[in-house]
């Protein structure tokens, strides 16, 4: 009898045993912010996902060269797994370990821009799992500049994969509480190092036969890069089927309300103020409400307007309006960037702009 009651009370526990599993499986996690690098440090050491502050935007952080700790970027991000990270090192010195081939002008590039917002496409060396890469032959590489990041990258034995520490498909972040509104819940730690100085992702640069791409504009300019190299680069952004950098897909950069660029003329007629507000640029569109302005940067400073640029969407997103407008920067140095990621972040433009919609 004893027996017959053990065994039963035995499967009991073993129902109970497996449904408080799958419970704690889905519970959420208790996400701190914190400015402890030796905490992150050790979160990361332990195989865990811990979102860091870069000059750019933060990065949601794993040890690159572990693939359990890897997955935990996919899984907090909800990031489809054809879409590659680019990873982190402490210095331009450390590449030799990661990359097989160091072109000439990569190495040029670097000495001029890194630490800094420049990430490089190179052939991979087997160190590198292909979860990091998508299966892709290359792997992305970036030294940033961030002195929270050099700190963190300088104390660990591995180099850190790190994505935007966004929710897929949604704005960068560029503080430790816009993380927080996205990930709580989905990671441990986010290591607080203020805003980020940039405000836009680091541009990244491929190297083929000879040529230097552009494969996404930045925080280091066209022009810069150019000037550099002594000699024009092949841009290679615009979207694609099945992107090389899915930084290239449209939705990217979304807001939840939609976002319309550009045709500032047509605003007027087609959309009632008290249901829009605009993200301007400079003193431009005086004529809307205070309410509704959202001001890049009040003295027209392109580096501030892209600092401000992610801050500035996601405030606008939660301003109440049923559409978002967004007037063009100038198309020079991070304006170009700038306005990239406003394309990308506008919904039914085309639609818009040549008028097919009403
Ligand atoms: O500034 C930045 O680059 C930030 C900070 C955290 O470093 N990171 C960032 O990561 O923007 P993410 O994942 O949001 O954007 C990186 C882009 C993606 O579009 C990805 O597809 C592309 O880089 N990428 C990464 N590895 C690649 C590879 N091996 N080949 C082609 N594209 C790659
Ligand atoms: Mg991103």
């Amino acid at each position: 009898m004893t027996f017959r009651s053990g065994l039963i009370s035995g499967t009991r526990y073993a129902i109970f045993a497996a449904i408080l599993g799958k419970s704690q499986q889905y519970k959420k996690m208790t996400t701190r912010i914190g400015t402890d690098i030796a905490t992150a440090r050790a979160l990361l050491e332990a195989g865990e996902a811990v979102a860091v502050p870069t000059e750019t935007v933060y990065g949601l952080a794993a040890n690159a060269l572990d693939a359990g700790a890897v997955l935990k970027i996919f899984k907090a991000k909800n990031r489809p797994h054809f879409n590659p990270l680019i990873i982190h090192l402490p210095a331009w010195a450390a590449v030799a370990r990661y990359a097989a081939e160091i072109p000439a002008d990569a190495d040029l590039l670097a000495r001029r821009f890194t630490p800094g917002p420049l990430t490089f496409l190179l052939k991979k060396k087997p160190v590198i799992p292909d979860l990091v890469t998508a299966g892709s032959p290359k792997v992305a590489i970036r030294i940033p500049a961030h002195p929270v990041a050099r700190a963190l990258l300088s104390q660990l034995d591995f180099p850190l994969a790190a994505p935007s520490a966004n929710p897929f498909g949604y704005v960068s972040p560029t503080t430790a509480q816009h993380v927080f509104e996205g990930l709580n819940g989905k990671i441990p730690y986010i290591l607080d190092g203020g805003q980020c100085e940039i405000g836009l992702e680091s541009t990244i640069l491929d190297f083929e036969d000879g040529a230097v791409i552009v494969r996404r504009e930045g925080g280091v300019s066209v022009e810069a890069i150019e000037q550099a190299l002594g000699r024009p680069v092949l841009l290679k952004t615009a979207a694609a089927e099945h992107p090389i950098a899915p930084g290239q897909l449209k939705s990217h950069y979304a807001t939840a309300t939609p976002l319309y660029v550009g045709a500032t003329e047509q605003w007027a007629t087609r959309f009632a103020p008290e249901q829009t507000c605009v993200i301007a640029f400079g003193n431009n569109m005086e004529d809307v409400a205070a309410a509704h302005r959202f001001q890049l940067s009040p003295s027209g400073n392109l580096d501030e307007a892209a600092q401000n640029l992610f801050r500035i969407m996601r405030e606008a997103d939660r301003c109440g309006a049923a559409v978002i407008l967004a007037a063009w920067l100038p198309e020079n140095g991070i304006g170009r960037a700038i306005n990239d990621r406003l394309r990308r972040a506008g919904q039914e433009m085309a639609g818009f702009e040549d008028g097919g919609h009403s």
